[in-house]
This record gives structure tokens, sequence and C-alpha cells, in this order.
């Protein structure tokens, strides 16, 4: 079975595309045919993924394609989604009707925010989205909001502490318990050296993937419920 995972915050710089290159590069190390859709028209993951190839880095069991149109990405679905066991969306960080057919095709929305309050707004637009898009189609497509680029410091404001109960309470969605932090290798990997897993393991890098990897658990988590559901039903 192909599971799809979408990244999606209407609210640019949240780190969608960071956070989609970590989860692919944990996938692609367990054995997994991951592939990459970058929908965003900056390129952000098709560049990274060509400086990536250009400079000997590229990664091993990840494959990236490039759509910027609902038709090209519902083609491409339905002609490749199959041949690979995660594929991983990328969606350009504004408003923009082209994020419709993503959900349609997809298990599993992640919104990432850095905690401010314009990202928290982006990630429950994209949460009432995917309400929406699940009640058109009859399907369940779950959703959860990442925090990420999270500091010290953040950690202290009164914006972090009120996420969890805005999220889980009033909005009604999932927050992912797994926090990324801010760090530097996170830019590092945008600088096209493949995936953070296959970077040489300093103890920074050691903190990064262990971050990474309860990441991914929670996600097979989440989505190993939801596949029960369906089979339940
Ligand atoms: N956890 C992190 N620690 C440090 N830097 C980060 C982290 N996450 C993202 N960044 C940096 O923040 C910037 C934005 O991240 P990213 O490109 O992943 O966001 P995005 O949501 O895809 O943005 P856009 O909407 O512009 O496509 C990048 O320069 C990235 O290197
Ligand atoms: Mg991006």
């Amino acid at each position: 079975m192909t599971v799809v995972i979408a990244a999606i915050n209407g609210k640019g710089g949240a780190g969608k595309t960071t956070t989609l290159m970590n989860i692919a590069g944990e996938y692609a190390l367990r054995g997994g045919r991951v592939a990459m859709i970058d929908m965003d028209a900056r390129n952000n993951l098709m560049k990274w993924w060509t400086d990536s190839q250009e400079k000997d880095s590229q990664p091993e069991g990840i494959e990236v394609y490039s759509h910027k149109t609902a038709r090209g990405f519902e083609h491409w679905m339905q002609e490749n989604a199959s041949a690979f066991d995660q594929v991983l969306i990328d969606t350009p960080g504004e408003d923009t009707s082209i994020v419709d057919p993503v959900i349609a095709s997809s298990d599993l929305v992640i919104s990432p925010i850095q905690p401010s309050k314009r990202e928290v707004l982006g990630a429950i637009d994209s949460f009432e989205n995917v309400l929406r898009i699940n009640d058109a189609l009859g399907r369940e497509c779950r959703h959860g909001v990442l925090r990420t680029r999270i500091t010290v410091t953040v950690r202290h404001t009164e914006l972090y502490r009120k996420i969890r109960p805005i999220i889980e309470d009033k909005v009604g969605t999932y927050l992912f318990r797994t926090e990324v932090f801010e760090r530097n290798v996170y830019k590092d990997i945008h600088n096209g050296i493949g995936t953070l897993q296959m970077l040489e393991v300093t103890e920074a890098i050691a903190k990064a993937r262990r971050e990474t990897r309860a990441l991914v658990e929670e996600v097979d988590t989440l989505l190993g419920g939801a596949s029960m559901a369906e089979h339940a039903a």
C-alpha cells in the first residue's frame, strides 16, 4: 500500500520542505521507495534534489518529480503512485486551490508551524480544507500540526503555551508530540548535501536524527490507526 503524505500551510516558510526532506530520508533509510512531488513554483525541493545530484549526494531510494498543475499531479498519481511505498507532496507557501487535489489524494496532511499567530492560522485553514474535502469525497485524510524551529526562548512564549489548547481542544485536530528544534543541520541540508540521514553522525546530527525518527514513528502510528479504521469500515 502506498502512503501519501502532504505538507500544507498556506503561510510561507513554516518548514514544509525541510520536514518532507527529513521524513523522506528516514523512509528511504528503512528501504522504502520514496517519491517526492514538488508543487511549489519556486522549486525548492527540486533544487535540493538537482544540487544533491551535482554534488554526488543523491539520496538513494528517493525520486523527486515536479508538478505545478492539478492535472499533471493527478495524472502522475494515477500512473505512478502505486510503484512507491511513500509519496510525499510539497506544496506552495500561499493560499492556493492546488492543495485541494493534493488533499484528495493524501492519507495525512502535516501542517508545520513555527510558533507565530500567522502560521497557526495557516495550519487551521489547512485543517478546514482537509475537513471540507473529506466531507465532499467521503474520505478520511488525517491532519496534524507540527511545531518546528523550536528554541528554548520560544518555549517560554505565551503563544507556545497556547498551541496545544488551541489546536487540540478548540480546533480539534492532532498536535504532534514530537517537536522539531531549530538546528543548523536543517538549514544545511537545503544546500544540496542529500538527506539528514546521509550525513556523518556527529552529536548534533544524532539529535536531529532522533527527532526525525520520533516524528516518523508518530506519523506511522497515525496512519496505522487510519488504515485500521478503513478496514473496520
Ligand atoms: N527546524 C529548523 N531549524 C533550522 N532552520 C530551519 C528549520 N526548519 C526550516 N528551517 C529553515 O527555514 C527556512 C524555511 O524552511 P522551509 O523551506 O522548510 O519552509 P517552507 O514551509 O517549505 O517554506 P516555503 O513556504 O517558502 O516553501 C529554510 O531556510 C530552512 O532552512
Ligand atoms: Mg517549501
